[in-house]
């Protein structure tokens, strides 16, 4: 069958290695893809909003399955267009109709349908403009720091953790008042601060039966030790050590069998990824967010360490008998190490050649913002390449990325060197 992917991060680049694997894969495109995932198929260059474009190139090379990487087409309805369309509607899309994408598109959504089915999250209320004055006199029943959410989507952008009364008035009124976030921050959650260590667990679903994928850890500040701004993440490793068989249960009986039941309670259709975005707060889950997909570098960590057929599991999803597919994750321990351009996350290097990519000696490389150009390969992204080891334990994994790193070379190259020491 012939496979069509959206989307051009790394995270897309780890899809496309892993579907080109797979016997029942026939012609892989990728759109826009990027010069990594031009190794295991074809890319086209169709945006992953053109839907129309989508449509033609669907049809023109009978593509039979699509898989959705980023958040953006299913919340604007990628999947309802197909759906919608004589042509394209028996065509399966791996990745929710806009309905069940508001899990990720809209906080005030996700957190009202956590309280809907007492799925354990931090206390929070939602304000809008009108409600501002509420908002204000809301904000010191809740003790310090206070989180600020935009309901939309703000491109990773919209969460402010605010350590004073002050800057968290101001913030909201910002946010509420002047449109901080444009319509994203039309409305605002206000949310407790939970304590703990974020770790993310992704499940697959055809609506009715899920899988639970192995569990990740993310490193989202630029600098090492955790410090400075906020990135779209710089590393991150699978599995997580202290996510063990107990807390595991937890989070299943707690959070993803509500989740799977609720979604269909309230006959909310879902067919692909649920992120689980959690806090572990002295041994028990809280909720942090829900995302309608993979993450990314998450999907690079967790992707070598499945050892089936992943088309299969998503012909599961598309057939609605995932039950029936093998699920089987390797013991081994998978270290992601995000290689970044100079500058990032802020205005940065872009067009810089890049080198030494045949001295990698024991890990898989997922490109993300880079491009062909002749013979070169190009920086084009603030995330440039991820460099995945898949080892026996974690220390091993981790030194090998890291290694593996440092052999390649672009001008204003960067990453950090500390991803997942904290957790040996
Ligand atoms: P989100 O966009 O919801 O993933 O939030 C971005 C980041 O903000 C999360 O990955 C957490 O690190 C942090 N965060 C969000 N909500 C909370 C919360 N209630 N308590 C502590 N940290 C949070
Ligand atoms: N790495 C976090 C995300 O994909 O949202």
């Amino acid at each position: 069958m012939n496979i069509l992917i959206l989307g051009s991060g790394g995270r897309e680049s780890a899809f496309a290695w892993k579907l080109s694997q797979s016997k029942k894969c026939g012609q892989l495109f990728i759109a826009p893809g990027n010069a990594g995932t031009g190794q295991y198929g074809t890319n086209v260059n169709i945006t992953v909003t053109d839907f129309e474009g989508i449509k033609q190139l669907v049809l023109d090379k009978g593509i039979n399955l699509v898989l959705v990487g980023p958040e953006e087409p299913l919340v604007k309805g990628v999947h309802d267009f197909f759906l919608a369309d004589e042509q394209l509607k028996s065509i399966p899309v791996i990745g929710p109709q806009a309905e069940g994408a508001q899990l990720e598109g809209s906080k005030d959504f996700s957190k009202q349908f956590m309280e809907r089915h007492n799925i354990p999250a931090a206390t929070s209320k939602t304000f809008t403009r009108e409600t501002l004055q509420e908002g204000i006199e809301y904000l010191p029943t809740i003790g310090l720091p206070i989180v600020l959410k935009a309901d939309g989507l703000a491109a990773g952008k919209g969460v402010l953790i605010c350590t004073t009364l002050q800057e968290a008035q101001a913030e909201l009124t910002e946010m509420l008042a002047n449109a901080k976030f444009g319509a994203a921050s039309a409305k605002v959650v206000v949310e407790q601060f939970l304590q703990g260590i974020e770790l993310s667990v992704f499940v697959l679903t055809d609506g009715n039966n899920y899988k639970i994928l192995p569990s990740a850890k993310d490193y989202k500040r630029i600098g090492e030790g955790d410090t400075g701004l906020n990135t779209g993440g710089m590393g991150s490793v699978s599995p997580v050590p202290f996510a063990d068989e107990v807390f595991l249960k937890k989070i299943e009986d707690r959070i993803i069998i509500p989740t799977i039941e609720g979604l269909k309670s309230e006959n909310i259709p879902y067919k692909g990824f649920i992120f689980i975005g959690l806090m572990n707060c002295d041994g028990d889950p809280y909720m942090i967010e829900y995302n309608c997909r993979m993450g990314d570098p998450e999907t690079e960590s967790v992707l070598p360490r499945i050892e089936s057929d992943f088309v299969e599991l998503l012909l599961g999803v598309a057939e609605g008998n995932l039950n029936e597919k093998e699920l089987i994750i390797s013991n081994k321990v998978a270290a992601t190490v995000m290689m970044v351009a100079g500058g990032y996350p802020g205005t940065y290097l872009k067009d810089r050649v890049m080198t030494g990519m045949e001295n990698i000696r024991d890990s898989y490389v997922f490109h993300a913002g880079t491009y062909a150009d002749g013979d070169e390969i190009k920086t084009s992204g603030g995330r440039v390449i991820a460099i995945t080891s898949l080892q026996d334990d974690m220390f091993t994994a981790l030194q090998q990325a890291t290694a593996d790193a440092s052999r390649i070379y672009y001008d204003g190259m960067y990453f950090r060197k500390d991803i997942g020491f904290d957790l040996l």
